[in-house]
């Protein structure tokens, strides 16, 4: 495929055909902020926050649009600053991000006014702590989806994750809601590893931050043989 020259913030860069708007940017040393994405899991296109004018009707997202010859890209624009600055409005009137700081800057320097929509429903989720190893409150959970890909084909193959409900409602979950340990987890910690916020969040900090002391933790947190051989809480 011959390569791809298309201009970004009216720089013209030449790159190889599949690049995206964000792998291209980033080359070029042009930040655009990311949220759902993670360089090393599939793609989404979630949460819109790498949104960027790129000649469309709507604007794209950078990290799932391919580059396009003499394509005219504009990372910054009046425009491109205001949706950002909605998108995070937005998911501050939803969802609890005071564990989140990489999206507390931005709500920083984006200017966003985190109480735009006060009669706007909140997520509240019950915190769910049924495992030794992690604990999942998805009051914090902005759905980036980032948990379920590193849980399934982009490395761990268990697939213990999914998602439950519907539209506003829509939540991460196991299969029929079951417990982690009745599950197909392994218990690897990746999924906590690639969390944004403070939605999953390894038991023992979560103690830690309690204020209980190491020994304490330590036998809170051993793991007991299961009926499969497993683990259980
Ligand atoms: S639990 Fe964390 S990684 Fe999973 S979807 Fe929610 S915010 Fe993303
Ligand atoms: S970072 Fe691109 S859509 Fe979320």
């Amino acid at each position: 495929m011959p390569p791809i020259t298309l201009t970004i913030d009216g720089r013209e860069f030449t790159v190889p055909a599949g690049t995206t708007i964000l792998q291209a940017a980033e080359q070029a040393g042009i930040p655009i902020p990311v949220i759902c994405y993670h360089p090393h899991l599939t793609g989404n296109g979630l949460c819109r926050i790498c949104s960027v004018e790129a000649g469309g009707r709507v604007q794209s997202a950078a990290c799932v649009t391919e580059c396009g010859n003499g394509m005219q890209v504009q990372t910054n624009s009046m425009a491109v600053r205001r949706g950002r600055r909605t998108i995070l409005e937005l998911l501050a009137s939803t969802v609890n991000l005071e564990e989140a700081p990489e999206i507390q800057a931005l709500l920083d320097e984006y200017a966003a006014d985190r109480h735009r929509f006060p009669e706007g429903e909140r997520r509240e989720i019950p915190l769910l702590d049924d495992n030794p190893f992690y604990q999942r409150d998805y009051s914090q959970c902005i759905n980036c989806w980032r948990c379920v890909q590193v849980c399934a084909d982009d490395a761990q193959f268990a697939f213990a994750l999914n998602f439950n409900g519907r539209g506003f409602h829509t939540t991460i979950a196991t299969f029929q809601d079951q417990p982690m340990p009745d599950t197909t987890c392994v218990f690897c910690g990746q999924c906590v590893g690639v969390c944004p916020t403070g939605a999953l969040k390894p038991k023992r900090q979560a103690l830690l931050e309690e204020g209980h002391d190491p020994d304490e933790i330590f036998f809170k947190t051993k793991p007991k043989r299961g009926r499969r051989g497993g683990v259980s809480g």
